[in-house]
């Protein structure tokens, strides 16, 4: 599985998480972690699964993984494994938003689904640091994915 982690960070904390979670996922194939700002981003040639990251920030995406999802060409999206994730204070989301429901909700409204619901990591303050816990998360998270797409693989195999 090759895998591309697109992120945005401001402070760095959701670049930490976007970088545990290509190192986790290098144990299965090559997987890479490149900042939404740089060209890469947006090269797919070869990619099995995108995972997008991003602060949550007045309740939604930052301007540049929102604009990387407004100018997508759907088409050469659609045949990827997709999964968002977002980092944002810890209290209920009604309060708080979520950048990474915006952006599967962006995606789903392309005709794209994502392979996992959309999931948050906590941070204490705006700067950070991550609550305790939250990158060890972030590895399991990682880890589901790659089960959820090796499940997926194993069932087209047994069709
Ligand atoms: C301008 C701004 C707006 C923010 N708005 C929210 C928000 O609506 N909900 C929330 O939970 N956190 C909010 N935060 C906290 C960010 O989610 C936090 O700074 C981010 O998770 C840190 O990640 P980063 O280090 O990758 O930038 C905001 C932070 C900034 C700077």
């Amino acid at each position: 599985m090759n895998t591309l982690v697109v992120y945005d960070s401001q402070f760095g904390n959701t670049q930490r998480l976007a970088n545990a979670i290509a190192q986790t996922l290098r144990e299965y194939g090559a997987a890479r972690a490149v900042s939404v700002n740089q060209p890469e981003s947006t090269e797919l040639e070869g990619v099995d699964m995108l995972i997008l990251g991003c602060p949550t920030q007045g309740w939604r995406p930052t301007p540049a993984i929102a604009s990387l999802l407004e100018n997508i060409a759907t088409e050469s999206w659609r045949d990827l494994k997709i999964a968002c994730f977002d980092t944002r204070f810890h209290k209920p989301r009604w309060l708080t938003g979520s950048a990474a429901v915006r952006m599967a909700h962006a995606l789903q409204l392309m005709g794209i689904a994502p392979i996992m619901p959309p999931e948050s990591f906590f941070v204490t303050e705006s700067h950070g640091p991550l609550a305790s816990g939250e990158e060890a998360r972030a590895v399991r998270w990682a880890q589901q994915l790659h089960e959820k797409v090796a499940e997926s693989h194993t069932l087209l195999l047994a069709r």
